[in-house]
């Protein structure tokens, strides 16, 4: 219930409005967002790089809403790829691109703008020595979503899909992806889906998860295990082994501020870990859909609105 709230205001103008006149310095968001600038996403990338972590940049700013702010979000990572290049954050510093923020949901060619928008940030990815993994909105842009990637793939086999354990359809996809060269994000999916196309309960979430992450694991591509399921860890964990996926065959993935402690502690382990670094001055719906994840963390927000100068 609080969830299906919280996610609904994730699309709300006038909650927005007013969460938003909080400083990006507020205890709740500078716990899940690197900063408002390129700089400040740079130097948190170069602090998490020296700690033995890898990176991927998320610039926010879904939901645009004409072709200028597409062209200027493509602009945007083509900047952050050359900082990061020029910073020597390339290769353990890649991107993640939201098909939404270059123009997927604009009338008429969205799609095809948003597919021109991600071959150019892919170009400059390469041209920086590292990649571009596409993240995955809600169910009605899959389709869009994985034929824009197998449209980069002809040029560019290093770009990653996220696929998401809540849809019912994911298995399949896995089956489809997991070939040789194929980069897999595997997450249990944010957005508020109906259960026509969903599972509803966690727990059948999470068992579908692990029947995905068997048919990444044992296929041919590079699975990425995007959780912080301190079970679903250990159970890819062994999946790996029984493989024969020694670390790096495989990466582990988790958001920025969410369970630092265990990045660091797969990190010395030998494990490659990813961490998920957003940051930009669109941080709202990000926002809303952390603390959908997890009711403990509405109490801090409630004191950061309060205490709002
Ligand atoms: P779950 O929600 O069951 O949480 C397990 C444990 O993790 C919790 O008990 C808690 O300890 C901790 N935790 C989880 N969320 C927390 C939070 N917000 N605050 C504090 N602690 C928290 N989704 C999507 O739809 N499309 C996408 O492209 C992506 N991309 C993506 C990339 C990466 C690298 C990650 C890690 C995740 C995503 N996601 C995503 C989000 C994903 O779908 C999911 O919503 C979150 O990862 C939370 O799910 P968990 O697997 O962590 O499990």
């Amino acid at each position: 219930m609080v969830r299906r709230t919280l996610l609904s205001l994730a699309r709300s103008g006038r909650a927005k409005q007013l969460v938003t006149t909080m400083p990006i310095s507020s205890g709740i968001v500078s716990r899940f967002v690197a900063g408002e600038t390129t700089a400040a996403a740079c130097q948190t990338t170069g602090t998490l790089v020296d700690s033995g972590l890898a990176v991927s940049l998320d610039r926010l700013g879904e939901d645009i809403r004409d072709e200028a702010q597409a062209e200027a979000t493509v602009g945007a990572y083509i900047g952050l790829l050359d900082e990061l290049a020029v910073a020597g954050l390339t290769p353990p510093a890649e991107v993640s691109v939201k098909l939404s923020a270059v123009g997927q949901s604009l009338p008429g060619d969205g799609e095809r703008l948003a597919l021109e928008g991600a071959r150019r940030i892919c170009q400059a990815a390469r041209n920086a020595g590292t990649t571009v993994t596409l993240d995955m909105e809600d169910h009605t842009t899959t389709d869009s979503t994985l034929s824009v990637v197998h449209e980069l793939r002809q040029d560019f086999p290093e770009t990653g899909a996220v696929l998401q354990a809540y849809l019912r359809r994911t298995e399949s996809d896995c089956r489809e992806l997991a070939v040789a060269g194929s980069r897999v994000r595997l997450c249990k999916g944010a957005y508020d889906e109906p259960a026509s196309v969903a599972f509803p309960g966690k727990a059948d979430v999470d068992k579908s998860y692990v029947r995905c992450l068997k048919i990444l694991m044992s296929g041919e591509g590079y699975p990425m295990v995007a959780t912080h399921d301190p079970r679903l860890v250990e159970i890819a964990g062994t999946l790996a082994q029984q493989e024969g996926r020694a670390p790096g065959d495989f990466e582990y993935q988790m958001l920025f501020g969410i369970r630092p402690q265990e990045q660091q502690r797969l990190a010395t382990a030998g494990h490659l870990v990813r961490v998920y670094v957003p940051y930009g001055q669109e941080w709202y719906g990000y926002l809303m859909r952390r603390l959908a994840e997890r009711p403990a963390n509405i109490a801090f927000f409630a004191r950061s609105l309060v205490s709002r100068s």
